[in-house]
């Protein structure tokens, strides 16, 4: 049987990137029945990049909220928050045990930072550098390990936590036997990667997001401010180098969007394409954007159903446990 698992890390608020690059095919597949899946809120994921609890705390309830909003099959997926699964924790001791230093010291995130460190005056490779950055790869190992996942969608950018987490697994099941299963990454290559407001990568550390689910207003300015080139409205325009058009292709389906680069070839004014993609996102978006107003101000039931299903996770979770602890020698002293 596969088994699929994905951790959403709880920093900043959903945007129009993440929807279509991972929150939109996530849930697609969440409906498929022959396919276990565990999806999860990484909120101690979430304390390596932000200090700041309301932002943590603000965050975790519009991430679920945002899942639950668009339709996730909550029946059929296992949606929990990781910290309410205290085997995670455990698990990720047992993993540092059996994590060699070297494997940790390659990761890409780390190496960036101690690599930004060098370029500093002062030359301190250890500055700002925490060990939840430095062990990240062995917590996000615990998440997948613990369900015996063996299919993890990601990003490139994750495939080689991915590999760590093979390294772990093996190295734990040759010292202790065959208890793990290895995960292997699935990237998906078609995944749509969105342009920001300013052209660059959408992307939540550059600050040039449109959030999902803003007021109608407020996405109504957002698309305004996407920089566009100065071409005047009568011009011919490449759809393929503008922002505008590669946000509309994203949700549009691909009659509407042979439609729209027939436009584009014939010329069409900013303004005029602005307001066209204000009204085609605004409607598609105004339903979901209802419940989730719903549901931020009824964080009780959200709560709730997290509880529900991290109990239906630890119904994995626990027994595995205690079979890791006996397998390492942790068990009854009389036993
Ligand atoms: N590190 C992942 C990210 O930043 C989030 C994550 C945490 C994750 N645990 C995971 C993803 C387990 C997949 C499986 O995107």
């Amino acid at each position: 049987m596969e088994i699929t698992l994905t951790g959403i890390t709880t920093t900043g608020t959903p945007h129009l990137g993440n929807y279509v690059g991972a929150i939109l095919p996530a849930i697609e597949a969440s409906r498929c029945r022959d396919v276990q899946s565990f999806y999860f809120l990484a909120d101690y994921h979430a304390l390596v990049k932000c200090q700041d609890p309301a932002l943590v705390h603000r965050s975790r309830l519009e991430v679920a909220a945002t899942w639950l909003a668009l339709g996730l099959d909550v029946e059929n997926v296992i949606f929990y928050a990781q910290t309410d699964i205290p085997e995670i924790l455990e698990l990720t001791w047992i993993l540092t045990c059996v994590t060699a230093k070297g494997l940790m010291n390659r990761a890409h995130a780390y190496k960036a930072a101690v690599a930004e460190n060098l370029a500093d005056p002062d030359k301190d490779p250890d500055k700002g550098v925490t060990m939840g950055l430095f062990c990240y790869p062995i917590l996000m190992a615990a998440d997948i390990l613990m369900f015996k996942a063996n299919k993890i969608p990601v990003g490139k950018d994750q495939v080689q936590h991915l590999e760590m987490a093979r390294d772990i697994a093996a190295r734990f099941n040759y010292l202790y036997g065959e208890h793990f299963v290895l995960p292997e990454a699935v990237v998906d290559e078609k995944a749509a990667v969105l342009v920001g407001l300013d052209g660059r990568k959408m992307s939540k550390s550059y600050g040039n997001t449109i959030p999902l689910f803003e007021p109608e207003k407020v996405l109504r300015k957002l698309i305004m401010r996407i920089k566009t080139n100065s071409l005047p409205p009568e011009a011919p325009k490449d759809p393929d180098t503008c922002t505008l058009f590669q946000i509309y292709q994203a949700f549009a389906t691909s009659e509407e969007s042979a439609a729209m680069r027939a436009r584009y070839a014939q010329g069409i004014g900013w303004g005029e394409m602005k307001q066209i993609l204000f009204e085609y996102l605004n409607s598609r978006l105004s339903e979901s954007r209802q419940r989730y107003r719903e549901l931020l101000e009824k964080p009780d039931y959200v709560e709730q159903v997290l509880k529900q299903g991290a109990a239906r996770a630890r119904e994995y979770s626990a027994p595995f446990l205690q079979e890791l602890r006996r397998a390492v020698g942790i068990r009854p002293l009389g036993g």
